[in-house]
């Protein structure tokens, strides 16, 4: 790189051009990570550049192979989910892309659970499945089942840790032991719990994967994501990434580093107001049933109990049917009408129609999804003001099903 303009020759473009990337003049390590906004890195001759392209060395030359913001980002979660390395991608599907294209090829079979994210289930079934890998779909909270589909031969198990959008939550110890026991690998999406809530990899997952557009983010202003592992997995999924290009960008890594910062902050209240509403939509008219891990009244409140440092911030309910399901989320005034999770803002859903609107009703009923099911990403709004608005909703719903 130009440190100065040493030849007085140089004209006017020339001296623009090199003076415009003199290195910046610090000396000291600045607090917050910088965004280094390069597509490329110099390096002292071209055998460095050789070596470093080739691995032989450490070092950046091209920011889709790797860019130092995205390596922080990806530094910073690996320590946060205790694993040795990570490597960080432009969303949460980029991630969930890497981590089973770096340990599936044709021929192989995953087995997932049923109920996961709308976009992982189109990207098992029909993009993976253009690629010669089957994906089969199991219940996790039925151990039988699980081990039954394992042991007819799979290269992957596929789990959430808490499972979108149904907020299942598997055991996860006793379901990476039975995939290991039958040869599979296991890679879990740590999304809806982020790892201030649980760290799979310290329940024996390979590979973790996170989309940092969420919780880890925070703020609904970046979409990234993050694969984690040992060492020697994500070296093959960066690897893999060279030729595939889906690194995250350094501005975005920058906003899920700020994020990450007050993840723990924003955690606490976000579970500690998904508590507050979700007891209160248990008693609430009009509800049929209310699946949050912090209440003694889920499936697996035990294993939830055991695996979670919280409930969590998402909340589900079922009201009964489609329309039910529309007017409620109609009638709120506080969500926007969008369709992710994980922010300050609470934001509102009706997962058959958003989030999973790649299942027809025949696959929703087989992943345990209710039509009339709404999903909450609870915010940092103030609670009171949360439940007059969901209080409204509710009656809202409760008149549209009775006129
Ligand atoms: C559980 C889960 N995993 C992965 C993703 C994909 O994340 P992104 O939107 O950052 O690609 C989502 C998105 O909603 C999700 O809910």
């Amino acid at each position: 790189m130009a440190e100065e303009n040493d030849r007085p020759e140089y004209r006017f473009g020339t001296r623009a051009i090199r003076a415009a990337s003199f290195p910046a003049p610090v000396h000291q390590v600045p607090t917050a990570t910088p965004i280094y906004q390069t597509a490329t890195f110099s390096a002292e001759d071209s055998a460095e550049l050789g070596d470093i392209l080739a691995d032989r060395r450490p070092g950046y030359a091209y920011s889709r192979v790797d860019n130092p913001t995205a390596a922080a980002m990806a530094r910073a979660i690996a320590d946060l989910e205790g694993a040795e390395a990570g490597f960080a991608l432009g969303s949460g599907m980029a991630a969930v892309h890497a981590a089973v294209a770096s340990l599936v090829g044709s021929g192989d079979r995953i087995v997932s659970t049923r109920a996961v994210y709308g976009s992982t289930r189109a990207l098992f079934s029909q993009v993976l499945r253009r690629f010669g890998v089957q994906t089969d779909y199991v219940d996790p909270t039925d151990l039988e089942a699980v081990e039954a589909s394992l042991a007819s031969g799979a290269t992957l198990l596929y789990l959430e840790t808490i499972s979108n959008p149904t907020i299942v939550v598997g055991d996860l110890p006793r379901l990476i032991e039975l995939a290991h026991r039958h040869g599979a690998q296991v890679v879990v999406d740590n999304t809806f719990a982020s790892p201030y809530l649980c760290r799979p990899m310290e329940h024996g997952a390979d590979l973790v994967v996170e989309s940092a557009t969420k919780w880890l983010g925070g703020h609904s202003d970046v979409v990234a994501g993050v694969v984690v592992g040992s060492r020697e997995r994500i070296d093959k999924v960066r690897e893999m990434e060279t030729d595939m290009g889906a690194i995250v960008a350094p501005f975005s890594a920058f906003l899920v580093l700020r994020g990450i910062e007050t993840l723990h902050v924003r955690m606490d209240r976000h579970c500690q107001t998904a508590l507050v509403l979700a007891r209160y939509l248990e008693t609430a008219d009009g509800v049929r049933s209310v699946f949050y891990p912090g209440l003694p009244s889920h499936p697996q409140a035990s294993v939830a109990q055991r695996l979670l440092r919280a409930g969590g911030g998402m909340v589900a309910f079922d009201l009964g049917d489609r329309r039910a399901a529309s007017v409620f989320l109609d009638t709120l005034r506080i969500p926007p009408r969008t369709a992710s999770l994980g922010a300050v803002q609470t934001i509102a859903v009706h997962p058959p129609s958003t989030t999973h609107r790649q299942l027809d009703d025949g696959e929703l009923a087989a992943s345990g999804i209710p039509l009339g099911l709404v999903r909450i990403s609870v915010g940092l709004e103030d609670p009171e003001d949360l439940i007059a608005d969901v209080t409204a909703g509710l009656a809202a719903a409760r008149a549209a099903v009775h006129a």
